[in-house]
C-alpha cells in the first residue's frame, strides 16, 4: 500500500470512531468538522443546510457567512473567503442526509484528488451518522410521548377525579414541550374564562380557581373561534383569525389548544416558554392529550371513548414504530455493514511494519459491530419476521433463546391468533423478559403461555428483587394500555424482594 493510501485509510478509521461516538446530531456534525479541519490541514470546514451552518470551524463563534458558505454548498463557487488568510480554494461534497446539506473545506493549498476522496468517505460517515442519530432520538421521544399519554389515560380509566386528571395533563405537557407554565382554561358562559389546572417548572404555579375575562386574553376567544390550535412565538402576535393575543405572564412564546367536549368548546390549554421557541410539534403533541381531558370530563360516553383513544394511541405508536424499523433496517442497518466489510478488507491491506494501524483499523471495526447490533436491536423491535410468518409458539421460543436471564419456556398453543393478540402477547413477553434482565437481578425466568377457551393466558415471573412500578417507566404502562385496548387484563405482582409475576389474559379470538 502506497504511503498517501495509509494516510487516508487512517483518517477516514480514526473519523468513523470519532463522529460515531456523538450522541446526537448537533454534536456529530461539530465533531465531524473539526476532525476533516484536522486531517485535512484546513483553514475552514464547515456543514452547511440551505438556510443555517450547523457546524463551522475556522470562523469566530457566530461569524461563519452562511452566505458565501452556500454559494460555495450550492453555487458554483470555488473559493471562501478565509478570515486573517483571504480568499482560499473551497471544494464542497453533498451529504446524502439531512437532505439539503453539505461538506465545505475551504484550505489554502488546493485538496488534491486523494483527498477529495477521503472527503467523500468522510461526508458519507457523517450521513449515515447524522440519519441514525435522528432515528433514535424520534424513537425515544415517542416513547416519552406515549409513556406520557399512558399514564394520564391510566388515571382516567381508574375513574380519578377530574382535579387529578387535569393536574397530571398540565404537568405532562409542560414536562413533554420542555415549557415553563401550563394552564388548562374552562370557558364560562358569562364570557370568562376559569384557570382549572396548572403547572410550572418553578412553583409557585398560577392559582387555579382564578377566573380571567377572555376579551383581555383574546388567545382564548382566537381558538374557540378557530376551533383550531394557536401559536406565538414573540409576546404579542397574532393568530390565523389575525386577532391579537396576549400571551399568559408575559412569556415570549406559547401555544394554545381548544379542548372540546361532546362537541362543543370547552376550554383551552395553554403552554408558555419564557426562553425558546416551543418546538414545531407541540400543538400536534398536546391534542392527544385534550382529547384524554375530553373524555375524562364527558361520562356519558366516557367508556367507549377510552378504549377507542387507547387503541389510537397503540395503533398510532404501532405505525410510527414500523416506519422507524423500515428506516433503520432498509437503510442504515445495509450501510453499515457495507462500512464494516469494507473497513475489515482494509485491515487485510495495512503492511506489516503498521501493526499498530491493523489495530486501529480492527478497533473500529468492533466499535461499528456493536453499533450494528444496537441498530438492529433497535429495528427488531414491533414485528419480528418470525411472529407473522410462523406465529407466536416460534416467536417466543426466539425471544427466550435470546434473553440474558435463563428463561424456561412452557408454551401450548395450537394454531394461530388475531395478528393483534398476537403482538400483544409477544410485547408482554418481550417487555417482561427486558425488565427481568434490566432490574430484577434474577437468576431465572419462567414464561408460561397457554389457550383456555376464548382466552390467552400470558405468566412471566422471575425470582429476583420485586418492586416493579408501572409509573417509573414506559415499558409496563405500555402494556396495560395495550392490553386494556384489547379487551384484556394485565396484572403485576411485584413485592418487594419476591420476585415478580406479570399475568395477563387476552381474548382469543
Ligand atoms: N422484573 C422486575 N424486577 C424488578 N423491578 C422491576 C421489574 N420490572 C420493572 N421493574 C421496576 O419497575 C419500573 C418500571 O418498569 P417499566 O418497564 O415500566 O420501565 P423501564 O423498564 O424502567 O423503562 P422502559 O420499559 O420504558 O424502557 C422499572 O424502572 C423498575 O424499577
Ligand atoms: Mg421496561
Amino acid at each position: 500500500m502506497e504511503p498517501s493510501a495509509t494516510w487516508s485509510t487512517q483518517q477516514l478509521a480514526e473519523f468513523l470512531a470519532a463522529v460515531s461516538a456523538f450522541d446526537t446530531e448537533d454534536g456529530a456534525a461539530l465533531g465531524a468538522v473539526e476532525r476533516a479541519a484536522e486531517a485535512m490541514d484546513a483553514e475552514v470546514a464547515a456543514i452547511v443546510t440551505d438556510g443555517a451552518v450547523v457546524a463551522s470551524v475556522g470562523y469566530q463563534e457566530g461569524t461563519a457567512p452562511l452566505a458565501d458558505l452556500k454559494s460555495v454548498a450550492f453555487g458554483s463557487s470555488r473559493q471562501l473567503k478565509v478570515p486573517g488568510v483571504g480568499p482560499c480554494p473551497a471544494i464542497a461534497v453533498a451529504l446524502e442526509y439531512p437532505p439539503n446539506t453539505a461538506f465545505v473545506v475551504a484550505r489554502i493549498e488546493r485538496l488534491n484528488r486523494e483527498e477529495i476522496s477521503v472527503l467523500h468517505g468522510m461526508a458519507h460517515v457523517v450521513a449515515i451518522t447524522m440519519r441514525m442519530l435522528r432515528l433514535v432520538a424520534g424513537e425515544r421521544a415517542l416513547r416519552n410521548e406515549q409513556a406520557a399519554l399512558r399514564r394520564v389515560a391510566t388515571l382516567v380509566a381508574r375513574g380519578v377525579d377530574q382535579q387529578a386528571v387535569l393536574a397530571a395533563v398540565a404537568e405532562e405537557i409542560g414536562r413533554l414541550a420542555g415549557a415553563d407554565l401550563v394552564s388548562v382554561f374552562q370557558y364560562e358562559a358569562d364570557g370568562t374564562a376559569t384557570r382549572v389546572a396548572s403547572w410550572t417548572e418553578r412553583p409557585p404555579s398560577p392559582r387555579v380557581g382564578e377566573s380571567i375575562v377572555v376579551g383581555e386574553h383574546n388567545w382564548v376567544a382566537a381558538v374557540q373561534q378557530t376551533g383550531k390550535p394557536a401559536r406565538n412565538d414573540e409576546s404579542v402576535t397574532t393568530n390565523q383569525v389575525g386577532a391579537k393575543f396576549v400571551n399568559d405572564f408575559g412569556v415570549s412564546a406559547s401555544v394554545a389548544t381548544p379542548i372540546v367536549v361532546d362537541g362543543k368548546f370547552w376550554g383551552a390549554a395553554l403552554v408558555s416558554s419564557t426562553g425558546e421557541p416551543l418546538a414545531p410539534r407541540t400543538e400536534e403533541r398536546i391534542a392527544g392529550f385534550a382529547e384524554l381531558v375530553a373524555t375524562a370530563i364527558s361520562n356519558a360516553k366516557a367508556r367507549a371513548e377510552l378504549a377507542a383513544s387507547r387503541a389510537r394511541i397503540v395503533a398510532a405508536s404501532d405505525a410510527t414504530r414500523r416506519r422507524i424499523e423500515r428506516d433503520l433496517h432498509d437503510g442504515i442497518q445495509q450501510r453499515l455493514v457495507t462500512l464494516a466489510l469494507g473497513l475489515s478488507g482494509m485491515v487485510d491491506s495495512v503492511p506489516s511494519r503498521r501493526p499498530d494501524l491493523a489495530m486501529q483499523l480492527r478497533e473500529t471495526e468492533r466499535g461499528l459491530q456493536e453499533l450494528i447490533e444496537e441498530v438492529r436491536v433497535i429495528s427488531r423491535g414491533l414485528h419480528p419476521a418470525i411472529l407473522s410468518q410462523a406465529g407466536l409458539a416460534p416467536a417466543l421460543k426466539s425471544l427466550a433463546r435470546r434473553s440474558a436471564v435463563p428463561v424456561e419456556l412452557e408454551v401450548q398453543l395450537e394454531g394461530r391468533f388475531p395478528p393483534t393478540i398476537e403482538v400483544a402477547a409477544y410485547y408482554i413477553v418481550s417487555e417482561a423478559l427486558n425488565n427481568t434482565v434490566k432490574h430484577a437481578g434474577a437468576s431465572v425466568a419462567q414464561v408460561t403461555v397457554g389457550k383456555y377457551t376464548g382466552w390467552l393466558r400470558i405468566q412471566v415471573s422471575d425470582d429476583g428483587a420485586g418492586g416493579a412500578d408501572f409509573r417509573r417507566g414506559s415499558g409496563l404502562i405500555g402494556l396495560i394500555d395495550r392490553v386494556a385496548s384489547l379487551g384484556g387484563t394485565l396484572a403485576i405482582s411485584s413485592p418487594q424482594g419476591a420476585g415478580t409475576t406479570l399475568v395477563a389474559e387476552l381474548p382469543s379470538s
